[in-house]
């Protein structure tokens, strides 16, 4: 039985508690959880059955035989690395706390255990993984989001873009994934994970946005060895967070699936 802790109990956190809980009876336990927020995190534990101990991430470390970081691109890097330093595995939500910081994925390879980062609001990872073993010619991230979406990003502030303004289609940015995790670090985890399925290799992000835009949508654009590659999500927010896909939700629940499971369908 595969002892779980969660770091953070939000949208992602607390709907995976319960898919834990209800999904995966028999093969793993929610041992542990842990927010900045404690009273977020006791919150959280009442709810479930039964109740789960609140504790800091150290412990919760410890715990564990499995961590699951729902939280914040600012702990990511470092609740990977203290988890495989401890021969701990390790799934990670936000995944943009770990460009620039690749090196920790040779930790794992190191210390025989694993990092697992789910498509997240991504489609096609499977096969962009796969594409990425031969040679790739281009990569290309187009993210269409609404202008609420963009909203209080460092790019938006520092340009003094008036998102009110834009009445139709607008290419907001364009860049790789190391400028966009500068200007907009909240909606960076999509291309994080898609730069770390394809080896770190060099992508264009592009950001569009448009009042007309109802959903969050990402589109990768793959050329290589393999032939091409076209994939688009056209994700529905969550309602406990509207600024996290459902889709990223139930990635995660998907990944646990084959983490727990024997049978793995996909790459
Ligand atoms: N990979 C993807 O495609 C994808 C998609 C959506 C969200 N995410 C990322 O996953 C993470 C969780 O998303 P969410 O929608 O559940 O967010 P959320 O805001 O609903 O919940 C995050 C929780 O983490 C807690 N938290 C923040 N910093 C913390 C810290 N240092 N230590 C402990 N707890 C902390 C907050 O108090 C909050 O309760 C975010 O970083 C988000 O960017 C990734």
């Amino acid at each position: 039985m595969k002892k779980i802790g969660i770091i953070g109990c939000g949208a992602i956190g607390s709907q995976l508690a319960r898919v834990i809980q209800q999904e995966f009876k028999g093969k793993a336990q929610l041992f542990a959880l842990c927010d900045l927020d404690k009273e977020k995190a006791k919150r959280l534990s009442d709810k479930l059955s039964p109740p789960v101990s609140v504790c800091s991430i150290p412990e919760l470390i410890q715990k564990s035989d499995l961590i699951i970081e729902a939280a914040s691109a600012q702990i990511a890097a470092e609740v990977t690395e203290s988890c495989l330093e401890e021969e701990k595995d390790v799934m990670i939500m936000s995944s943009g706390g770990l460009i620039g910081r690749e090196e920790i994925l040779e930790l794992a390879e190191q210390r025989k255990s694993h990092l697992y980062i789910p498509s997240g609001a991504l489609a096609g990872l499977d096969a962009a993984k796969a594409a990425g073993l031969g040679k790739i010619f281009s990569a290309v991230l187009i993210t269409r989001k609404p202008p609420q979406g963009l909203q209080g990003a460092p790019y938006i502030l520092k340009n003094r873009i008036d998102l009110s303004n834009i009445k139709e289609e607008t290419i907001i940015f364009e860049g790789d994934v190391e400028k966009a995790k500068d200007a907009f670090p909240r909606n960076i985890n999509v291309a994080a994970s898609f730069k770390l399925a394809l080896n770190c290799q060099k992508i264009s992000v592009k950001i569009i946005t448009s009042p007309q835009f109802k959903t969050n949508s990402h589109q990768i654009i793959l050329k290589g060895e393999f032939g091409e590659l076209t994939a688009r999500s056209e994700n529905i927010p969550s309602p406990d967070n509207p600024k996290t896909s459902y889709l990223a939700i139930l990635s995660a629940a998907a990944t646990l699936k084959n983490i727990l499971g024997y049978v793995r369908v996909g790459t």
